[in-house]
Protein backbone atom coordinates (compact mmCIF):
# COMPACT_ATOMS: atom_id res chain seq x y z
CA UNK A 1 0.00 0.00 0.00
CA UNK A 2 1.34 3.31 -0.82
CA UNK A 3 1.48 6.29 1.82
CA UNK A 4 0.25 9.31 1.03
CA UNK A 5 1.64 12.62 2.52
CA UNK A 6 -0.37 15.60 3.70
CA UNK A 7 2.09 17.25 5.42
CA UNK A 8 1.92 20.83 7.47
CA UNK A 9 3.07 23.72 5.05
CA UNK A 10 7.15 24.27 5.14
CA UNK A 11 6.99 27.11 6.81
CA UNK A 12 4.84 25.58 9.84
CA UNK A 13 7.28 23.05 10.15
CA UNK A 14 10.66 22.49 12.22
CA UNK A 15 13.04 23.87 10.32
CA UNK A 16 16.21 23.01 12.36
CA UNK A 17 17.21 20.27 14.44
CA UNK A 18 15.87 20.45 18.02
CA UNK A 19 17.91 21.88 20.57
CA UNK A 20 16.10 22.15 23.49
CA UNK A 21 17.30 24.44 26.67
CA UNK A 22 15.76 22.71 29.20
CA UNK A 23 15.48 19.18 29.34
CA UNK A 24 12.21 17.80 27.32
CA UNK A 25 11.25 15.03 29.78
CA UNK A 26 9.31 12.17 28.90
CA UNK A 27 6.46 11.90 26.65
CA UNK A 28 5.45 15.68 27.25
CA UNK A 29 5.49 16.79 22.97
CA UNK A 30 4.86 15.83 20.09
CA UNK A 31 6.55 16.20 16.69
CA UNK A 32 4.50 17.76 13.56
CA UNK A 33 3.24 14.83 11.74
CA UNK A 34 1.12 11.23 12.83
CA UNK A 35 0.83 8.50 10.88
CA UNK A 36 -3.02 6.99 9.97
CA UNK A 37 -4.86 3.87 8.92
CA UNK A 38 -8.09 3.12 8.80
CA UNK A 39 -9.71 -0.27 9.48
CA UNK A 40 -13.10 -0.34 7.47
CA UNK A 41 -15.18 -3.05 5.05
CA UNK A 42 -12.98 -5.67 6.58
CA UNK A 43 -9.24 -4.59 5.91
CA UNK A 44 -6.62 -1.36 6.89
CA UNK A 45 -6.05 0.66 4.58
CA UNK A 46 -5.74 4.60 3.66
CA UNK A 47 -2.08 4.96 5.24
CA UNK A 48 -1.04 8.48 5.57
CA UNK A 49 1.26 10.89 7.55
CA UNK A 50 -0.86 13.73 8.60
CA UNK A 51 -0.22 16.99 10.41
CA UNK A 52 -0.59 16.24 14.65
CA UNK A 53 -3.98 17.40 15.87
CA UNK A 54 -7.02 16.36 17.22
CA UNK A 55 -9.31 13.26 15.94
CA UNK A 56 -12.81 13.87 14.79
CA UNK A 57 -14.88 10.75 16.91
CA UNK A 58 -18.26 9.79 17.60
CA UNK A 59 -19.48 10.02 20.66
CA UNK A 60 -20.45 6.72 20.48
CA UNK A 61 -16.75 5.48 19.28
CA UNK A 62 -17.02 1.64 21.06
CA UNK A 63 -13.53 2.71 22.67
CA UNK A 64 -14.93 5.27 24.42
CA UNK A 65 -17.16 3.21 26.36
CA UNK A 66 -15.48 -0.45 26.42
CA UNK A 67 -12.23 0.37 26.40
CA UNK A 68 -11.08 -1.52 23.12
CA UNK A 69 -8.09 0.49 22.22
CA UNK A 70 -4.82 -1.20 22.08
CA UNK A 71 -1.26 0.89 22.51
CA UNK A 72 2.72 0.22 22.16
CA UNK A 73 6.06 2.07 22.96
CA UNK A 74 9.17 2.03 21.62
CA UNK A 75 12.49 4.36 20.67
CA UNK A 76 14.32 5.63 18.42
CA UNK A 77 18.04 7.09 18.85
CA UNK A 78 20.07 8.91 17.33
CA UNK A 79 23.39 7.84 16.20
CA UNK A 80 27.08 9.21 16.07
CA UNK A 81 26.38 9.69 12.02
CA UNK A 82 23.79 11.47 12.66
CA UNK A 83 20.82 9.19 11.48
CA UNK A 84 17.79 8.29 13.47
CA UNK A 85 17.78 4.15 14.63
CA UNK A 86 15.02 1.90 15.81
CA UNK A 87 15.55 -0.54 18.54
CA UNK A 88 13.61 -3.87 17.91
CA UNK A 89 11.07 -2.24 16.22
CA UNK A 90 9.53 -5.18 14.86
CA UNK A 91 8.86 -6.84 18.49
CA UNK A 92 6.23 -3.87 19.31
CA UNK A 93 4.50 -4.62 16.01
CA UNK A 94 4.31 -8.14 16.62
CA UNK A 95 3.05 -7.16 20.26
CA UNK A 96 0.61 -4.41 19.14
CA UNK A 97 -0.82 -7.56 17.13
CA UNK A 98 -1.19 -10.00 20.00
CA UNK A 99 -2.41 -7.34 22.13
CA UNK A 100 -4.92 -6.26 19.41
CA UNK A 101 -5.56 -10.22 19.30
CA UNK A 102 -6.40 -10.43 23.03
CA UNK A 103 -9.17 -7.75 22.00
CA UNK A 104 -10.86 -8.41 19.45
CA UNK A 105 -9.11 -5.72 17.22
CA UNK A 106 -7.85 -7.17 13.85
CA UNK A 107 -4.50 -7.24 13.17
CA UNK A 108 -2.04 -4.95 11.13
CA UNK A 109 0.70 -6.09 8.97
CA UNK A 110 4.21 -5.85 10.75
CA UNK A 111 5.62 -4.79 7.75
CA UNK A 112 3.07 -2.14 7.60
CA UNK A 113 3.32 -0.78 11.09
CA UNK A 114 7.10 -0.48 10.87
CA UNK A 115 6.68 1.36 7.24
CA UNK A 116 4.57 3.91 8.55
CA UNK A 117 6.84 4.72 11.65
CA UNK A 118 9.99 5.00 9.85
CA UNK A 119 8.01 7.30 7.26
CA UNK A 120 6.70 9.28 10.01
CA UNK A 121 9.97 9.59 11.88
CA UNK A 122 11.55 10.55 8.21
CA UNK A 123 9.28 13.55 7.97
CA UNK A 124 9.68 14.68 11.42
CA UNK A 125 13.61 14.05 12.27
CA UNK A 126 14.18 17.20 13.12
CA UNK A 127 12.25 16.83 16.27
CA UNK A 128 15.08 14.44 17.09
CA UNK A 129 16.14 16.32 20.69
CA UNK A 130 19.71 16.89 20.48
CA UNK A 131 20.16 16.35 24.78
CA UNK A 132 21.64 13.96 26.75
CA UNK A 133 19.79 10.50 27.28
CA UNK A 134 17.18 11.54 24.50
CA UNK A 135 15.19 9.51 22.31
CA UNK A 136 12.21 9.49 19.89
CA UNK A 137 9.52 8.04 21.57
CA UNK A 138 7.36 6.06 19.76
CA UNK A 139 3.59 5.92 20.60
CA UNK A 140 1.62 3.63 18.19
CA UNK A 141 -1.82 2.89 18.99
CA UNK A 142 -5.41 1.25 17.68
CA UNK A 143 -8.84 2.12 19.04
CA UNK A 144 -12.36 1.10 18.22
CA UNK A 145 -14.09 3.85 16.45
CA UNK A 146 -17.64 2.50 15.17
CA UNK A 147 -20.16 4.24 16.41
CA UNK A 148 -22.50 1.56 18.05
CA UNK A 149 -23.71 0.69 22.14
CA UNK A 150 -24.22 -2.73 21.90
CA UNK A 151 -21.36 -4.73 23.64
CA UNK A 152 -19.30 -6.48 20.67
CA UNK A 153 -16.13 -6.22 18.63
CA UNK A 154 -15.92 -2.39 16.62
CA UNK A 155 -16.29 -3.11 12.78
CA UNK A 156 -13.49 0.09 12.43
CA UNK A 157 -10.69 1.19 13.79
CA UNK A 158 -8.11 3.81 13.28
CA UNK A 159 -3.95 2.63 13.90
CA UNK A 160 -2.47 5.80 14.87
CA UNK A 161 1.53 6.77 15.49
CA UNK A 162 2.59 9.63 17.30
CA UNK A 163 6.31 10.63 18.21
CA UNK A 164 7.04 12.59 21.51
CA UNK A 165 10.46 14.05 21.41
CA UNK A 166 11.69 12.96 24.83
CA UNK A 167 14.59 12.36 27.75
CA UNK A 168 14.97 9.99 30.28
CA UNK A 169 11.54 8.52 32.24
CA UNK A 170 12.73 9.54 35.57
CA UNK A 171 13.63 13.42 35.78
CA UNK A 172 15.68 12.42 38.75
CA UNK A 173 17.71 9.80 36.53
CA UNK A 174 18.68 6.19 36.81
CA UNK A 175 20.70 6.60 40.07
CA UNK A 176 17.61 7.06 42.37
CA UNK A 177 16.28 3.56 43.42
CA UNK A 178 12.66 3.57 43.69
CA UNK A 179 10.46 2.63 46.73
CA UNK A 180 7.77 -0.60 45.76
CA UNK A 181 4.48 -0.80 47.73
CA UNK A 182 3.86 -4.99 47.48
CA UNK A 183 -0.27 -4.57 47.80
CA UNK A 184 -2.22 -7.18 48.41
CA UNK A 185 -5.36 -4.67 47.82
CA UNK A 186 -4.39 -4.05 43.78
CA UNK A 187 -4.21 -6.70 41.11
CA UNK A 188 -3.56 -6.08 37.84
CA UNK A 189 -4.66 -8.82 36.15
CA UNK A 190 -6.08 -12.37 36.28
CA UNK A 191 -5.35 -15.61 33.91
CA UNK A 192 -8.09 -15.41 31.53
CA UNK A 193 -7.68 -11.95 31.66
CA UNK A 194 -6.27 -9.12 29.24
CA UNK A 195 -3.13 -9.02 31.56
CA UNK A 196 -0.68 -9.97 28.45
CA UNK A 197 -1.65 -7.71 26.40
CA UNK A 198 -1.17 -3.87 26.17
CA UNK A 199 -4.56 -3.18 26.32
CA UNK A 200 -5.67 0.91 26.85
CA UNK A 201 -7.69 -0.72 30.16
CA UNK A 202 -5.40 -2.30 31.93
CA UNK A 203 -3.65 1.44 32.64
CA UNK A 204 -6.69 3.25 33.15
CA UNK A 205 -6.98 -0.44 36.08
CA UNK A 206 -3.58 0.82 37.55
CA UNK A 207 -4.43 4.61 38.27
CA UNK A 208 -5.76 3.70 41.78
CA UNK A 209 -3.02 1.34 42.57
CA UNK A 210 -0.10 4.11 41.53
CA UNK A 211 -2.01 6.39 43.73
CA UNK A 212 -2.15 3.87 47.12
CA UNK A 213 1.34 3.44 46.01
CA UNK A 214 2.39 6.90 46.38
CA UNK A 215 0.31 7.34 50.06
CA UNK A 216 3.57 5.26 51.11
CA UNK A 217 6.07 6.86 49.69
CA UNK A 218 6.57 4.10 46.80
CA UNK A 219 6.88 4.92 42.81
CA UNK A 220 4.62 2.16 41.67
CA UNK A 221 2.95 -0.93 42.88
CA UNK A 222 4.45 -4.33 43.15
CA UNK A 223 1.67 -6.56 41.59
CA UNK A 224 1.30 -9.91 42.92
CA UNK A 225 -0.76 -12.82 41.18
CA UNK A 226 -4.54 -12.90 42.25
CA UNK A 227 -3.60 -15.48 45.19
CA UNK A 228 -1.06 -12.83 46.55
CA UNK A 229 1.55 -15.15 46.66
CA UNK A 230 3.88 -14.71 43.15
CA UNK A 231 5.46 -11.65 42.40
CA UNK A 232 3.93 -10.55 38.46
CA UNK A 233 4.96 -6.82 37.37
CA UNK A 234 5.86 -3.56 38.78
CA UNK A 235 3.42 -0.82 37.50
CA UNK A 236 3.95 -0.77 33.79
CA UNK A 237 7.12 -2.59 33.75
CA UNK A 238 8.42 -5.95 34.32
CA UNK A 239 10.19 -7.07 37.70
CA UNK A 240 13.40 -8.54 37.40
CA UNK A 241 15.77 -9.58 40.87
CA UNK A 242 20.09 -10.45 40.74
CA UNK A 243 21.22 -13.43 43.14
CA UNK A 244 24.69 -12.91 44.79
CA UNK A 245 26.50 -14.57 41.69
CA UNK A 246 24.92 -12.31 39.69
CA UNK A 247 21.91 -14.39 38.09
CA UNK A 248 19.04 -12.21 37.08
CA UNK A 249 15.61 -13.31 37.72
CA UNK A 250 12.53 -12.40 35.60
CA UNK A 251 8.89 -14.01 36.15
CA UNK A 252 8.33 -16.23 33.66
CA UNK A 253 5.80 -15.08 31.15
CA UNK A 254 2.42 -16.01 31.79
CA UNK A 255 -0.92 -14.90 30.38
CA UNK A 256 -0.76 -12.44 33.58
CA UNK A 257 2.01 -10.55 32.72
CA UNK A 258 3.17 -7.85 29.80
CA UNK A 259 5.63 -9.31 27.65
CA UNK A 260 8.33 -6.71 27.94
CA UNK A 261 11.20 -5.98 24.93
CA UNK A 262 13.54 -4.51 27.39
CA UNK A 263 13.26 -7.92 29.70
CA UNK A 264 13.40 -10.47 26.16
CA UNK A 265 16.29 -8.17 25.13
CA UNK A 266 18.12 -9.06 28.41
CA UNK A 267 17.32 -12.30 27.94
CA UNK A 268 18.58 -12.61 24.40
CA UNK A 269 21.81 -10.98 25.67
CA UNK A 270 22.42 -14.03 28.17
CA UNK A 271 25.65 -14.72 28.25
CA UNK A 272 26.58 -11.05 26.34
CA UNK A 273 25.68 -9.93 29.71
CA UNK A 274 28.52 -12.13 31.76
CA UNK A 275 25.89 -13.39 33.54
CA UNK A 276 23.10 -16.18 33.77
CA UNK A 277 19.17 -14.50 32.90
CA UNK A 278 16.18 -16.81 33.45
CA UNK A 279 12.75 -16.99 33.78
CA UNK A 280 11.17 -18.54 37.01
CA UNK A 281 8.15 -18.55 38.53
CA UNK A 282 8.98 -16.05 41.91
CA UNK A 283 7.34 -16.72 44.96
CA UNK A 284 6.76 -13.55 47.47
CA UNK A 285 7.79 -15.17 50.83
CA UNK A 286 11.20 -16.70 49.12
CA UNK A 287 11.83 -13.55 47.34
CA UNK A 288 11.65 -11.19 50.72
CA UNK A 289 13.72 -13.73 52.69
CA UNK A 290 16.54 -14.32 50.22
CA UNK A 291 16.14 -10.13 50.17
CA UNK A 292 16.75 -10.43 53.81
CA UNK A 293 19.72 -13.39 54.39
CA UNK A 294 21.60 -11.85 51.54
CA UNK A 295 21.13 -13.84 48.58
CA UNK A 296 19.03 -11.57 46.56
CA UNK A 297 21.08 -8.21 46.05
CA UNK A 298 19.73 -6.50 43.79
CA UNK A 299 16.09 -5.61 42.18
CA UNK A 300 13.96 -3.70 39.47
CA UNK A 301 11.99 -3.45 36.64
CA UNK A 302 12.11 -3.62 32.95
CA UNK A 303 10.72 -1.31 30.69
CA UNK A 304 11.23 0.50 27.60
CA UNK A 305 10.02 4.03 28.71
CA UNK A 306 12.58 3.68 31.95
CA UNK A 307 14.60 1.18 30.23
CA UNK A 308 16.30 -0.12 33.63
CA UNK A 309 14.30 0.64 36.87
CA UNK A 310 16.35 0.48 40.27
CA UNK A 311 14.57 -0.38 43.20
CA UNK A 312 15.91 0.18 46.78
CA UNK A 313 13.52 -1.18 48.91
CA UNK A 314 10.01 -2.87 49.30
CA UNK A 315 6.84 -1.34 51.45
CA UNK A 316 4.35 -3.48 52.67
CA UNK A 317 0.83 -2.60 53.40
CA UNK A 318 1.32 -2.89 57.06
CA UNK A 319 4.19 -0.56 56.70
CA UNK A 320 7.07 -2.94 56.83
CA UNK A 321 10.16 -1.77 55.09
CA UNK A 322 12.49 -4.31 53.07
CA UNK A 323 15.53 -2.70 51.99
CA UNK A 324 17.48 -4.11 49.22
CA UNK A 325 21.23 -4.74 49.34
CA UNK A 326 21.96 -1.49 50.46
CA UNK A 327 19.27 0.13 48.63
CA UNK A 328 20.98 2.11 46.03
CA UNK A 329 21.46 1.03 42.74
CA UNK A 330 23.79 -1.91 42.81
CA UNK A 331 26.75 -2.13 40.33
CA UNK A 332 24.95 -5.41 38.48
CA UNK A 333 21.55 -3.11 37.61
CA UNK A 334 24.10 -0.49 36.15
CA UNK A 335 25.37 -2.68 33.93
CA UNK A 336 22.47 -4.14 32.33
CA UNK A 337 21.37 -0.88 31.84
CA UNK A 338 24.47 0.29 30.40
CA UNK A 339 25.09 -2.22 27.86
CA UNK A 340 21.23 -2.40 26.98
CA UNK A 341 21.43 1.94 26.47
CA UNK A 342 24.67 1.79 24.74
CA UNK A 343 23.48 -1.16 21.83
CA UNK A 344 20.24 1.38 21.85
CA UNK A 345 22.38 4.61 20.97
CA UNK A 346 24.72 2.63 18.71
CA UNK A 347 28.10 2.90 20.92
CA UNK A 348 28.08 -0.93 21.09
CA UNK A 349 27.33 -3.16 18.66
CA UNK A 350 24.16 -5.26 19.57
CA UNK A 351 22.74 -8.97 17.93
CA UNK A 352 22.12 -8.37 14.23
CA UNK A 353 18.61 -6.41 13.17
CA UNK A 354 18.31 -4.82 17.40
CA UNK A 355 18.86 -1.33 15.64
CA UNK A 356 17.54 -0.19 12.30
C1 LIG B 1 6.86 0.83 29.18
O1 LIG B 1 7.83 1.28 29.74
O2 LIG B 1 6.95 -0.20 28.50
C2 LIG B 1 5.55 1.47 29.26
O3 LIG B 1 4.62 0.92 28.76
C3 LIG B 1 5.45 2.76 29.96
C4 LIG B 1 4.40 3.64 29.42
C5 LIG B 1 3.04 3.23 29.88
C6 LIG B 1 4.70 5.08 29.76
Amino acid sequence: MQINYNLKPALERRTEQFEPETDVGFGNLRTDHMFLMDYRDGQWCDPRVVPYGPFEVAPGAIALHYGQSVFEGAKAFMHEDGEIYTFRLDKNAERLNRSADILCIPGLSEAMQLEGINALIDVDRLWFPMQEGACLYIRPFIFATEDRLSVSPSEQYTFCVMLSPSGPYYSDGFDKAIRLLISERFHRAVSGGTGASKAAGNYAASLKAGKAAAEYGAAQVLYLDASNKQIEEVGAMNHFHILKDGTVIIPSFTDTILKSITSQSILDLGELLGCEVRQETVMLDKFIADIESGEIIEAGGFGTAAVVSPVGSYIFEDNRVVTVGDGHVGDNTRRLYQVLTDIQKGKIEGPEGWVQ
